[in-house]
């Protein structure tokens, strides 16, 4: 399993399990070679289409958490949002087709079982959650202002005390 990341996060994906870690901060993506079975883009849409790329011929498949649905309609509106939308997931899907891959964008929901599920694997010290900053959400200005300057850690909003 190969990891893609930046060169302060590279020991973190190799104890999260990766056998190999692509060092995107030296190593283009373009570069990667043609051999997975499978890929997860959960990092930046504007890397999608080389990320297909690295698929293999007879690949199974490949989804995205970062498709541009949202962004779209931001940048575009409604109409032209939805349009421009199709367009990106045809051309995508066509890109993964040409190699044999079904592919998918992926829209998160809370699901009780899968936090439960979570809840678990950090308990048994299996996952681990770094955080960056927690504040009240009275003080929820300095998590955004944390986030956008992507700090390491999350960014945590507590609910305020009774
Ligand atoms: N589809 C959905 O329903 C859904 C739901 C939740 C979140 N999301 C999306 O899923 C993505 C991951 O969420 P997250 O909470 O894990 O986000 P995050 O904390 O911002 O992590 C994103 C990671 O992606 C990596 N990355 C790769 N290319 C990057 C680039 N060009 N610019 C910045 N970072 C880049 C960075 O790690 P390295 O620097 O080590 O590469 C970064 O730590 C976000 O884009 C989020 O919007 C989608």
């Amino acid at each position: 399993m190969t990891a893609i990341c930046s060169t302060p996060n590279v020991d973190t994906c190799r104890e999260l399990g990766a056998t190999t870690v692509w060092d995107r901060t030296h190593q283009p993506l373009s570069g990667m070679p043609q051999r997975y079975d499978a890929a997860l883009n959960f990092g930046a849409w504007q890397d999608e289409e080389k990320l297909i790329g690295a698929l293999k011929q007879g690949a199974l498949g490949f989804a995205s958490t970062v498709h541009p649905l949202l962004a779209n309609f931001d940048s575009c509106g409604w109409l032209a949002g939805a349009w421009q939308t199709r367009s990106d997931l045809r051309r995508c899907k066509a890109l993964a087709g040409a190699k044999g891959a079904r592919y998918g964008w992926v829209v998160f929901k809370p699901e009780d079982e899968a936090l439960d599920a979570l809840q678990r694997l950090l308990r048994e010290g299996a996952l681990a959650l770094p955080v960056g900053i927690a504040v009240p959400l009275s003080a929820a200005g300095q998590a955004f202002d944390r986030a956008a300057r992507q700090l390491p850690g999350r960014a945590l909003l507590l609910p305020s005390a009774a």
